[in-house]
């Protein structure tokens, strides 16, 4: 039986370009996705109600790209890590952090996303970014499209439903390889490829109000990006052998709700439709037997070309990752209760206790979600994202109690811990937003999940300066003993 992490285990931290960096139009970055989605930060919490967020329409998103300032948009300012990466870093390094996940904005790289050739100011900025990583021996792991797409190729193409953004995406997975094959350890195609589906414009750049036949085009979109993931993997093995490329999804972990067979059964279909099928794709390389009758039922047709079969058969991820922040349960009885989670609504479960957004905290539930994918794939695993947003108090001599954020990660690397000794072969982690930035569902500062605090608040007013919250010396002391020491 295996005891305790293995040695070379790879602690980290993960970000994203839309929600650390800022700078949204400096260095000849173009307008983003991500950019364009408003928060108004006068309203209560309540008031904003995660949907209005969420739902992104044409009017709204015309009048962000017509907005050439910051105005409301939170993702155009960030944590300021454009300015402050040297900074940031440094902590990083000083906290013991063996790997850094953050993601590449494909719009700092190409503004539009179809050009023919990159913006060399883009490039230059993450070969400092990762020249700093390697000074202090930090291994990088890169997500190259965490939901920020150059805006003109939704205005001009439609987004993912349109086939061409294969070729662009692909092109953009050249020019990364070739620029920056030599530093990058791992590769993450796309973030939470499952988000197509919970959330149609972060994962596949779709504005409801313009489709005939929504759930069809989300299919198809994701047709396109499951291609565009073989592809990336076909072309990174052949530029860079050995490379190391994973697929991601956010993990939604379902519960039957109780031992009726009924709700037995829509656990199945929860876990197959917003889980297995992503993965089993990327990493089985092939769509599922249980994802025709889901088509059928709902009339969806996704138009496929010759040899895309054999692509997805051929080039499979090297590794398996997700997110991991909460569990729901599954249940054919509409009416019962409900609460939040990542970007979508969740049955409750009555054992669980939430976190103030609402996210039924359940360590166990990692444990059996790595259980789980490690029985179904036997690849290594990778958990790209967990933690606990949270409001943090800064006390007047500047310091950041947040023994609330200790427990929850405690809980979760224990959790992680037993999976490895009930033999998964896990082999990373990075805990999600460990510096505060904007957080990705409800568009604020004040939803923080760093364990470096960052001074700036919904507004964006703010110093930006960095302190150490008190999960920085925590997490300090558990990377130093390799997750011995979690007290
Ligand atoms: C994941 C995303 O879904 O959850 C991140 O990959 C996001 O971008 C994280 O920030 C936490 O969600 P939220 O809504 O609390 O920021």
């Amino acid at each position: 039986m295996r005891k305790g992490f293995p040695k070379d285990f790879l602690w980290g931290g993960a970000t994203a370009a839309s929600q650390v960096e800022g700078g949204f139009d400096r260095g000849g970055k173009g307008l983003d996705t991500q950019d364009c989605r408003p928060n108004n930060a006068h309203l209560s919490r309540t008031e904003r109600n995660l949907k209005i967020n969420k739902q992104m329409t044409t009017e709204k998103f015309q009048k962000a790209i017509a907005c050439r300032d910051k105005g409301d948009y939170p993702f155009r300012w960030g944590a300021e890590q454009y300015s402050h990466y040297k900074e940031d870093i440094a902590l990083f390094a000083e906290m013991g952090m063996k790997l850094y996940r953050l993601s590449i904005s494909w719009a700092r790289i190409f503004p539009n996303g179809d050009e023919e050739t990159p913006n060399e100011e883009g490039l230059q900025y993450y070969r400092d970014v990762f020249a700093e990583c390697k000074k202090y021996g930090m291994k990088i792991l890169v997500t190259m499209l965490h939901y920020a797409v150059p805006v003109h190729l939704v205005t001009e193409y439609g987004g993912w439903k349109n086939r061409k953004m294969i070729d662009f995406f692909c092109r953009y997975a050249e020019t990364l390889f070739a620029n920056f094959g030599d530093v990058v350890d791992y590769w993450l195609p796309f973030n939470e490829i499952n988000a197509g589906k919970f959330n149609p414009y972060n994962g596949v750049a779709l504005l409801k109000d313009q489709e005939e036949h929504y759930e069809e085009a989300i299919q198809q979109a994701l047709h396109h990006q499951f291609i565009a993931n073989a592809r990336t993997v076909k072309l990174a093995h052949e530029m860079l052998p050995g490379s190391k490329v994973g697929c991601m999804i956010a993990r939604f972990c379902h519960y039957p709700a109780t031992c009726h067979p009924e709700d037995v059964m829509q656990q199945i279909h929860d876990e197959q439709y917003s889980n297995w099928y992503f993965t089993d794709v990327m990493v089985r390389g092939y769509y599922p037997e249980y994802m025709d009758r889901y088509f059928e039922n709902k009339n969806i047709h996704i138009r496929m070309e010759d040899g895309d079969t054999e692509l997805l058969k051929q080039y499979t991820v090297d590794f398996v990752s997700f997110s991991y922040y909460f569990t729901q349960v599954s249940t054919t009885d509409s009416a019962w209760e409900k609460t939040d989670g990542n970007l979508i609504v969740a049955a409750k479960n009555p054992y669980l206790q939430a976190s103030e957004w609402g996210w039924q905290k359940d360590a166990m539930g990692l444990r059996i979600t790595l259980n789980q994918v490690y029985d179904r794939y036997h690849i290594p695993i990778f958990i790209a994202e967990n933690g606990l947003g949270a409001v943090d108090q800064v006390e007047e001599d500047g310091s950041i109690h947040d023994p609330y954020r200790i427990e929850y990660l405690r809980d979760h690397i224990k959790a992680m811990r037993d999976a490895v000794e009930d033999g998964v072969d896990l082999f990373g982690y990075t805990p999600w937003g460990i510096i505060d930035l904007v957080s990705c569902g409800s568009i604020e500062m004040s939803k923080r999940y760093g364990v470096i605090y960052v001074d700036c608040d919904d507004f964006g007013n703010g110093t930006f300066k960095r302190s150490k919250k008190d999960s920085f010396y925590w997490y300090q002391r558990c990377i130093r003993t390799n997750g011995e020491e979690l007290e």
